[in-house]
């Protein structure tokens, strides 16, 4: 069982621009030809903070979405929000606030021997990382800069480096490169 960071991202290192859009995204490729397809298979709980929960809202499953379609997930997910946000009927949401350790917990024990996903934005992974709960990284790193936008992780993470797994080319439009996070040392080890 591993927690995963998966994502795109483009070259500049931005998950979408500072209003939310993803419009750059989409015309880079092929979402089959990606790693995402393998990757759900072993996913058993996802997270996302509330950008991401409300642009999905807006785009995908809400009513203001121009085609609403279902709730893509079958895993349980957990929605991070100070806020109160709507429900989707029949999907499997839990909306939660502030420390992300215990949460973890919840989800590894949901997951039922699969992976976590940590699907965005970048300072939540980040507070997964913070706590020493992020195993590993995927980016689609798309062929574009956006010049500003929402950050991708912000968070330094220099010494140890990451390590690079795995780099290939998705057509032209994407590199996707997979990480693994140094195993961080705490005090009682
Ligand atoms: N390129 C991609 O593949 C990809 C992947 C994922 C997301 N995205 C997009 O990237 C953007 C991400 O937006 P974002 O960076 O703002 O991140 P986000 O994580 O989606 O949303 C951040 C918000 O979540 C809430 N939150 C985060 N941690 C929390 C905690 N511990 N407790 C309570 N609330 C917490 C806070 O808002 P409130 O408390 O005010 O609710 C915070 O402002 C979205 O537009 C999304 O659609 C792109």
């Amino acid at each position: 069982m591993k927690t995963q960071y998966y994502t795109a991202a483009s070259l500049d290192g931005f998950i979408a621009t500072v209003d939310d859009s993803l419009e750059w995204l989409f015309p880079l490729g092929d979402v089959g030809a990606t790693s995402y397809p393998a990757f759900i298979r072993d996913v058993g709980a996802l997270a996302m903070g509330s950008a991401t929960y409300e642009w999905m809202l807006r785009h995908a499953v809400g009513p203001q979405a121009s085609r609403p379609e279902p709730w893509p997930y079958q895993q349980p997910a957990w929605v991070f929000s100070s806020r109160t946000l709507p429900p989707v009927p029949g999907a499997d949401i839990r909306f939660v606030r502030g420390d992300v350790r215990p949460i973890h917990a919840q989800m590894v024990e949901a997951a039922g021997g699969k992976n976590v996903w940590i699907v965005g934005g970048g300072d939540l992974a980040g507070q997964f990382h913070d706590c020493g709960l992020l195993d590993e990284m995927f980016v689609q790193v798309g062929s574009v800069t956006l010049g500003s936008g929402k950050p991708l992780l912000p968070r330094a993470i220099t010494s140890p480096p990451l390590r690079l797994i795995s780099a290939r080319a998705v057509g032209t439009g994407f590199a996707e490169l997979h990480y693994e996070f140094p195993r961080q040392r705490h005090d009682d080890e």
